[in-house]
Parts: structure tokens; sequence; C-alpha cells
């Protein structure tokens, strides 16, 4: 398509024109010093509703060959539902299937000679507050330390060993387990990619945080939290980096050989990294763009449950990330493993990242994203509230070594759970992206260069920038309706290699300029990341995205517009990715 810049006078620069809503002096305080200098200067739906929905998707499973279990379906309790389920019997587990591991992919627990017992949250009398990393006291520092040493110091075979914990994110994430609970041997049991993210993550750091607190006699310890959704926090932990009592950082119980060293402090997190290339970007610029993509991901595409959780696992159609698992908690995983390694060992690939603390600090941010996002509109914020949702449940080793079985439906509430998080200041709701143009009216001046959605013949390629014309079902939407129903553009059935870290940017009424939008621009609508689940029994693996345009098309003046110009970038790990559709829809808020 021809260059549209000649037909517009003004054109701002990659970053927002808006003053940042974090203080620059973060950018000038010591901790920032070396990165700075060397830039540029400064559901309560309907219980009948979804029985419906349950019987829809027995009737799939039966369909589609499989009594196949029917019976075994009643185990969990209803013959309709189909609840991700870990076995009873974790004897069951397998080796992953890795190439070339850098850690090992037998990834199974110990073997119980019982079954798992239903667990029950013990009554707290006093709360755990998990510290954000950058603000830890000396005392707490040393305490830290102690309780990871402690555990790197137990044998591997041991439930509570360094070893066992990391093996539970590669058993999970990497195809250990199948679905057997549910009456499907064939499927493998996956906790990524759907509404099973954060329950399943609270609960693994439930029990991991338990185990650190017993093991230094502790039971008020808490695990830390990296704030990189803070401009004061935006870099590694530096704990995690410091020289052990020798002066070798090696004898640091938190350090890890395996993370990439163009990141280590003071660099600070790039947010929307691609895997290969740094940003470029100043100090000042970079917090702000991270920030103004915390607030795509956090405000613009969360407003409704299934956006900002993802939807349930079915055994028939692909489940989708939410907003922040699909995003920056992807992102970071990449930013912080080694590219040297096969696999981008440990943080950058799910069998091996639960071997770096770094991994922990990260998902404690990420479960504290959770709690936010609740606290942030509890109206309208809501927990899921399916069936299969609440019936959820995992099996993880707990603090006395005994196998138990947690649901998620006991994992919704933090407080209840014995633990909170300390507070700290979220500037990123203040990071509304600013627009690059206005009115550019930009999707009606392609009319002709660029073929519509319903023109194009899908799957389409992703493996190249792709653009793309798409209608919205209304126009001139009222502030009542803007409230009522959120305008969301859906990309469903993106197959990408799932055996690498997959990147793609996805912008709205992007003009052709030779300058990049990033995420502080409007324009930008969002991030579908991926990290590497070595999944070794398909390569290929399907997924979906989904980005709240309502303000966006507010901000860029075009909510007159009947089509809007899709532009889909791919950043990384793209050859032979594609997607089966891209449409626009109003989804109903709350
Ligand atoms: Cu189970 Cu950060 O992933």
């Amino acid at each position: 398509m021809a260059s549209l810049s000649s037909l517009f006078t003004t054109l701002p620069t990659t970053t927002s024109s808006r003053p940042p809503s974090f203080s620059k002096s973060a950018c000038t305080s010591p901790r920032f010093k070396v990165s700075c200098n060397a830039s540029s200067p400064d559901d309560q739906k309907d219980p009948k509703l979804t029985l419906l929905e349950n019987v829809d998707r027995r009737n799939m499973l039966l369909g589609l060959g499989g009594l196949y279990g029917a019976a075994n379906l009643t185990n969990i309790g209803s013959a309709l539902a189909y609840p991700i389920t870990a076995p009873d019997d974790v004897s069951h587990c397998v080796n992953v299937n890795v190439r070339n591991p850098v850690r090992g992919v037998a990834c199974c627990p110990p073997a119980s000679a019982t079954a798992p017992k239903p667990y029950h949250l013990p009554q707290f009398s006093k709360l755990r507050i998990r510290p954000a990393a950058h603000r830890l006291t000396p005392d707490y520092v040393s305490n830290y330390k102690a309780a990871i040493a402690a555990m790197k110091a137990l044998p591997d075979g041991h439930p509570h060993s360094w070893t066992q914990q990391a093996k539970v994110h590669c058993a999970y994430c990497n195809g250990a387990y199948s679905q057997e609970m549910n009456g499907r041997p064939d499927l493998k049991l996956q906790v990524h990619n759907s509404s099973i993210f954060f329950p399943f993550h609270r609960w693994y750091l439930y029990f991991h945080e338990r185990i650190l607190g017993k093991l230094i006699k502790d039971p008020t310890f808490a695990l830390p939290y990296w704030n990189w959704d803070n401009p004061t926090g935006m870099m590694l932990p530096a704990i995690c980096e410091e020289p052990g009592s020798d002066g070798d950082p090696r004898s640091n119980p938190t350090f890890d050989p395996y993370r990439n060293v163009k990141h280590l402090p003071p660099t600070i997190v790039d947010l929307q990294f691609n895997g290969t290339a740094e940003s470029g970007l100043n100090c000042v610029d970079q917090m702000s763009t991270n920030l103004s993509t915390m607030y795509g991901q956090m405000v613009n595409s969360a407003k409704t449950t299934d956006a900002f959780f993802g939807t349930d696992p079915n055994p028939e159609i692909a489940s989708k990330a939410g907003s922040i698992e699909g995003s920056v908690h992807n992102v970071v995983h990449d930013w912080v493993g080694n590219p040297r390694m096969p696999h981008g060992e440990d943080m950058g690939t799910f069998y091996s990242a639960g071997y770096d603390p770094v991994f922990y600090f990260h998902h404690s941010n990420v479960d504290r994203m959770w709690k936010i996002w609740k606290d942030l509109n509890p109206r309208r914020h809501k927990d899921p509230t399916s069936y299969d949702w609440l019936n959820a449940s995992f099996v993880f080793y707990d603090e006395n070594e005994e196998l138990v079985r947690v649901y998620n439906k006991d994992c919704v509430d933090t407080r209840k759970m014995g633990y909170n998080y300390e507070p700290s200041r979220i500037p990123w709701v203040n990071s509304r992206p600013v627009p690059r143009i206005r009115a550019s009216n930009v999707a009606a001046r392609s009319f002709g260069d660029v073929k519509k959605a319903e023109k194009i013949e899908f799957p389409l390629k992703l493996d190249q920038i792709a653009k793309v014309l798409v209608k919205r079902p209304a126009t001139k939407r009222s502030d009542e309706e803007k409230a009522a129903a959120t305008e969301v553009l859906f990309l469903n059935g993106i197959k990408y290699n799932g055996e690498r870290f997959f990147k793609l940017d996805v912008l709205v009424n992007d003009v052709d300029d030779g300058i990049e939008t990033t995420a502080a621009s409007s324009e930008f609508a969002g991030t579908f990341a991926q990290v590497p689940h070595n999944p070794g029994h398909e390569m290929f693996m399907t997924s979906g995205a989904q980005f709240g345009i309502t303000e966006l098309l507010e901000d860029i003046e075009a909510e007159d517009d009947e089509y809007v110009l899709v532009t889909l970038i791919p950043k990384a790990g793209a050859e032979g990715a594609t997607v089966d559709e891209i449409k626009i829809e109003l989804v109903p808020i709350g």
C-alpha cells in the first residue's frame, strides 16, 4: 500500500506526547543510572445456562467418538461437566518430551502411598504479606535466602526439594499428566492458555510459600513479588543477582545460571520484548511504554471475565489465554531466559521455568494482577463462575509432605489463603495510550488496496505483515451502549509453532509512515505472545486473542467509521503461523 504519511500533517514520534504518569526521577535514581546514561537523554451466569453449556459439551464429546470414558465422567461428581482434574494417581505421570533438554524431563512427583486428600485451608491468624522485591529489608533477604538454601539442600526426591518444586511446573505445563479423570487419557493436561492459568499458579505459589516458611520455621514467611508494573520495580530483582557470602553470585541461592545476561540489573524490563532485539528506547520511554502496555492489558483488553482470565479449557475447542497471560506474562518469561540455551532455559520455556527463583517472583506479581483487577472494579470484575472453572482441581504436596487436591473455587480470595500484597502504586491506571493520528480515516482510504475480512480466504498467513479491513458491528455508539458492551477485536484460531517463542503485535488504523507504532500509542491494540511449551506430541498449537478497542477508537476518533484497518505484525517465531478468523463483536460487560 502506498505510504499515506503525506496525507497527514502532524506525526508524533513513536512514544507518547503525554507526560509520563510517573516521576522521571525513577530514571535518575542510582538504581537505573547505567541504562539511562547509555541511552538518549533523558459470571454471575444463570446456573441453568451453565448446565446447558455442559450438556452441549457432553453431547460434543459423545458425538466425537467417544463414549470414551463417559462412565469415568461420573467420577468427578457430574456426568455433564469437564473440569480440568489432575490424576488421583500421580504415578500415571510420564516424562515430558523436550529435544536437547538442559534440565530434566522426568518431571513427575514422588509416588504417594495414598490418593490425594481434599485440602482444607487452615484458619490463618496473621496474614502473610508479600513484599515488593525491590524494597526488601536486609532481614527479609537473609530469611528468604536461608529458605531457598534449605530447599536446595534437600535431596532431589524430597517433595519439598528445589528440583521437585521446579518439576511441578514442568509436569503441569509440558504434558506429563493426561486428562484421564475426564475420560480422556489421550489428551494432555495443560494449565496455560485458558482460564485455569491464574488459579493453578496461585495454588502452586501458595504451597511453595508454605514450604519455604516451614523450612525456616516462619509461618508468616511470604514470597516477594517482582513489581514489573511500577517504574521503581522494573529491573530483574537485585536479590537474584547479588554476590553470595563469598563474593561469587553462584553461591547466592537465588542466583540462576541460565538468564539473559543482557537483561541483568540495571536494564529495565521491556514488556514488549520481541525475543531478540532490544527496544532501543531510553529509560523514560521504556518505562512509559511498559505502563501503556499494562494499561492496554489490564484496562482496555480486560473488560470482561473471559477477556481477563481467558476461556475455560475445552477438549474440542481451543481455549484462549487471558489478557495478562497472553502478553506481559509470556513476554517477561522470554525476556529473562537465556537465548543461548536451546529453548531459552530457564525462564524462556515452561519445562525449566520453575528452576529460576525469579519464576516465583514473576508469578507473585502475575497473581497480584488478578487481585488488582478485581479491586479496580469490584462490581464488574468478577471471577469465573462456570461449573468447570470452580471445580477444576490440581494435586500438590503440601508443607506436611501430604498429597492434597485443591480446587479453583477455594483460591479466589487471597485473604482466606492467608496472604496479601504489600501495597505498591499502580501508575499504569493513568497511562492510557495517546493517539498518533486522530480521525485519520485510514480504513476508508485503504478500500481497494486492502482486502476486507469477508473477502479473505482464511487461514491467513502470519509470517509477514498482514493488513485486513474489518467491519464493525455498530458505529457511533452512545456512552450508555459503550458502558453496556465493549467492542472487541477477535483473532480466532491462531496456529503457531509451540516449540518457539511467538509474538504477534496487532495495530488498528495504523498509518504507514515509516515510524514504528509502540504500545505507547492508542493505535496499538495489543500483543499475543507464547512461551515455548515443547509439547512434543504436536508442534503446532492453537489459541486465540482478543483486544478491547472501545477506548482505542475513541482516542483515534474513529468511532464513526464502518471499518477499521487491522495490521498484524509478526515479531517472533511466526514461520508457518496462521489465523482462522478476524472479526469485531460487541461483548456485554458485567
Ligand atoms: Cu506456568 Cu509463567 O507460567
